[in-house]
């Protein structure tokens, strides 16, 4: 970001087209972020919650690259001048979590005459969270959602000059506009998550997502390779293709692509070494995406493929568009296609009306695929979903016996995948220090397995060969091997 903001007129009236109406928006901050030193002594700091998925945290990477601009000191810490919880609504203990912390938040705030609490993210696009918000948590200074983030350096503005006079509240239902270049924050120097599309179009029966993200939308290919090629010459080696369903990536451009053709164009990408993506949805993962996948040396070997249930009656009820037998052959095509590829999964327990027998087809999908890790919840009700509506005779009591009889089988199957690659030898993206033991470097395998062993921290953000030495539960103790 090549932008001189302190050069920039601010006089002026702020521009229409964005991302300049955003920038101009970016110096007024900054002009105001010195005035708050001059006045108070001290640098302004600013603290960024994130609750959810890799959506969010790209999301929250936006947020922090402005604010690193404005001037503010990034922090952990939420006795801030500047808290933002980036929430999640996927399932209702996400949202009850906020609103549990905001109470401490206020209490903060009592604290420091300076303190602003701002909110965005999926939670804020549900109408009766603004309206409780709006009559129980008058102490929030700004709430904005998912389809105007790209706005916030001017909401943040807004709250600025709004000062002490009430909430500020803009939340849009939809979009179609997507706005980029803008400033991120990049937490490591060597890999980074790019967003390909925003939206979700499949109205599974049980999700909030398309509420709440709206309608997918796709970014041009051009612009993903260009933000790419960029990042790499910056010093990335590993992308992070993010979507909520990246198989419909391209359907709706004007000149359609597929998520198989983007991936061979950033496959091409020289100096780029490792490619990964999230999420796609079983239901139109193609041939041609197995086909580039397989011949792919940078498409690394690991598949998030959601489940959700096992069963083709409750499969049909959440509106997933696939059967048992379809998913087992696609996953088994998998298995088959690209031996050393990883597999993992989410599955839903609890959906209305699954019964013992349909947690069993889901037990027995789990057995046949061999999943190398599954991330298992209990449904929960989310307000405007079909499946909201749906009833439930099943007793929360039989639900946690099916939950928990379907994890310890999910441990089973992924403890019988751990180990599979003991006494090889494998390269590792060294990522960052050891938590427990500087003498050692944690990385991750090509299939996402972690791994930890001793080296310099100078090998942090390459890719190394390091010997598999001994497999414990779910990662890898190894021995750097020498490259002469
Ligand atoms: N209840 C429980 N889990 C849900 N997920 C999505 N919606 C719900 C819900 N209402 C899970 C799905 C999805 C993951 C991100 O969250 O498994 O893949
Ligand atoms: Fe939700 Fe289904 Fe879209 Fe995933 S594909 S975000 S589960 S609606």
């Amino acid at each position: 970001m090549n932008i001189d903001f302190d050069k920039m007129d601010i006089t002026r009236t702020p521009p229409t087209e964005e991302p300049d109406r955003q920038y101009y928006f970016i110096a007024k901050c900054k002009q105001w972020a010195e005035a708050f030193k001059q006045e108070t002594g001290r640098i302004p700091t600013a603290c960024v919650v994130t609750f959810g998925c890799q959506m969010n945290a790209k999301d929250s990477e936006k947020l922090v690259g402005i604010l690193e601009i404005i001037g503010y000191t990034m922090t952990s810490e939420e006795q801030a001048d500047l808290v933002i919880y980036n929430t999640c609504t996927v399932r209702d203990n996400a949202n009850q979590k906020v609103y549990g912390r905001l109470g401490y938040l206020n209490n903060l705030k009592k604290k420091n005459p300076y303190m602003k609490i701002g909110l965005c993210g999926c939670m804020m696009q549900e109408e009766s969270v603004i309206e409780k918000l709006r009559t129980s948590y008058r102490f929030v200074d700004f709430v904005f959602g998912t389809h105007n983030i790209f706005k916030f350096a001017e909401i943040l503005y807004q709250t600025i000059e709004n000062a002490g006079n009430g909430m500020i509240i803009d939340i849009w239902k939809d979009t179609d506009q997507i706005v980029e270049e803008l400033p991120s924050e990049r937490k490591y120097s060597f890999k980074c998550g790019v967003n390909i599309m925003y939206g979700c179009n499949n109205f599974c029966s049980y999700c909030i997502v398309p509420y709440v993200r709206g309608r997918e939308r796709s970014r041009s290919p051009k612009e993903i390779v260009r933000e790419i090629e960029q990042l790499v010459a910056d010093g990335v080696v590993e992308v992070m293709l993010l979507g909520q369903n990246v198989n419909s990536y391209g359907k709706n451009l004007e000149e359609p692509f597929t998520f198989a053709q983007l991936l061979t164009e950033v496959e091409k990408i020289e100096g780029l070494e490792r490619i990964r993506f999230m999420t796609p949805h079983p239901k139109d993962l193609s041939d041609d995406l197995i086909e580039v996948m397989k011949h792919s040396k940078k498409i690394c070997r690991h598949l998030h493929l959601p489940l959700q249930a096992g069963s083709t009656r409750i499969l049909k009820a959440m509106n997933r568009h696939y059967t048992k037998e379809q998913y087992l052959e696609l996953a088994l095509k998998l298995r088959r296609e690209i031996p050393d590829l990883a597999i993992t999964t989410d599955i839903i327990v609890g959906f209305p009306g699954e019964t013992k027998e349909d947690v069993d087809e889901t037990i027995d999908v789990v057995k046949k695929v061999g999943y190398d890790n599954a991330f298992t919840f209990i449904y929960s009700k989310r307000t405007g979903t079909p499946a909201a509506s749906m009833e439930n005779p099943v007793s929360d009591a039989e639900i946690k016996q099916n939950f928990d009889r379907l994890l310890r089988v999910v441990q089973e199957t992924a403890k019988q995948r751990a180990g599979l690659y003991a006494g090889e030898t494998m390269e590792v993206l060294a990522e960052h220090l050891n938590e427990q033991d500087a003498d050692y470097v944690t990385g991750r395998l090509s299939n996402n397995t972690l791994v930890h062993f001793k080296a310099e921290p100078s090998v942090i953000g390459t890719i190394v060969p390091v010997k598999l030495t001994e497999c414990k539960g779910f990662y890898y103790m190894g021995e750097l091997v020498s490259q002469v």
